[in-house]
């Protein structure tokens, strides 16, 4: 096994272990959505029996407006993990998303696990992932990603965006000079969406704009005040230096409040992530503008401790509270459950 794959597969191993727990949170920065609270409308005459979440994904009808966030693959129990994932995505049928493929370029061995995965995310849609160094490493070929997403069907690919990790990372790959270019190549060349996110130090509009421009069809905010990938790299390395940067980042609620504006001239997917660890959280991202949220720690926390069952209970449960929600701030519908129903705290006083 040649260097480069033995350390992906021990840092992966690590993310994992580290974000069981709750180490890797967080310290004072939050994702904004305590500022908020919704505006109770006493009058209100929603019918919740007829309240609807089944959603367009891409030209796909899901049952929620949530995915699971990618997280992983290729390693140990990580195909385990991906297919729980996708048999819970499946169950619910929504999005999910892989971990990077990097593992799994040009290495046809790794085949027959995504196939197994996409087979049981049945007719759920299936987000690829790569990190943008990795995109821009392609350069102009990108035959071995098509080929990815033609075995296992994927209907979006997601790039990730995640410069803070690999400033942090040892033997981290900060070099992301070609981005938009190699952006460009890739949204013209791949036959589906291209997402980008980040992995929770979140999107700004201005670079929000600037992937949009590069041809992207959705913005995943993944934003601060969940997971801080910060905070994984100095603990996996016990990296003291980074820690002025554990708490970097852009919240998530800033994130989505402020991408939202870009509507009025592009036409994109919006998806709220980063500390969605609740249903209030989940509500107020749709609030303020998300059209999908997604979650992928307390996912995976909820996974180990509860199963597949234990995934799909939680994301039915937040809908359940997101219909009462809608219900007590007198909103039939998704569209029209926007940043009207939402006062800042510092008004209520
Ligand atoms: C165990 C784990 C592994 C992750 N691996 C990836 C990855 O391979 N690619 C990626 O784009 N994001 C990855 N992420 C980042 C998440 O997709 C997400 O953007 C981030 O954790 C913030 O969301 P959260 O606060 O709900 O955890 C990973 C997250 C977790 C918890």
């Amino acid at each position: 096994m040649i260097r480069d794959q033995k350390d992906f597969i021990s840092r992966k191993k690590a993310h994992l272990s580290i974000c069981e727990t709750d180490e890797a949170a967080f310290i004072s920065k939050k994702t904004g959505f305590d500022k908020y609270d919704f505006l109770h409308h006493a009058c209100t005459e929603v019918d919740l029996s007829k309240i609807n979440f089944e959603t367009d994904f891409f030209g796909l009808k899901v049952g929620y407006p949530f995915f699971i966030s990618c997280m992983t693959g290729g390693v140990d129990d990580s195909d385990k993990i991906n297919l729980q994932l996708a048999e819970a995505a499946a169950k619910l049928n929504i999005p999910l998303g892989l971990g990077s493929l990097r593992y799994a370029l040009n290495k046809k061995e790794f085949d027959s696990s995504l196939i197994e995965i996409r087979s049981a995310l049945g007719d759920a849609p299936l987000m690829g992932n790569l990190g943008a160094h990795q995109l821009i490493s392609e350069g102009d070929n990108f035959e071995e990603l098509k080929r990815l997403v033609k075995i296992c069907s994927m209907d979006a690919f997601v790039i990730h965006l995640n410069p803070l990790q690999e400033l942090l990372q040892k033997n981290g790959e900060p070099y992301f000079t070609g981005l938009k270019q190699a952006l460009k190549k890739f949204t013209a060349q791949i036959e589906i969406p291209v997402i980008v996110k980040e992995v929770g130090s979140g999107i700004s509009k201005k670079a929000a704009l600037e992937m949009l421009e590069c041809g992207v069809s959705g913005i995943d905010t993944a934003g601060a005040g969940g997971t801080s990938w910060a905070a994984v790299e100095i603990l996996r390395n016990n990296n003291s230096k980074g820690n002025e940067f554990w708490d970097w980042g852009l919240p998530t609620s800033y994130c989505i409040s402020t991408i939202n504006e870009l509507r009025n001239k592009h036409s994109f997917m919006l998806m709220g992530s980063g500390g969605i660890n609740d249903a209030f959280s989940m509500a107020k991202a749709f609030a303020l503008g998300a059209d999908l949220c997604g979650s992928a720690r307390i996912i995976l926390q909820t996974l180990r401790k509860n199963g597949v069952d234990g995934v799909v209970e939680l994301v039915k449960d937040w809908f359940v509270t997101m219909k009462n929600i809608m219900y007590l701030t007198g909103a039939q519908t998704l569209p029209e459950f926007d940043d009207s129903v939402l006062i800042m705290k510092e008004k209520l006083y």
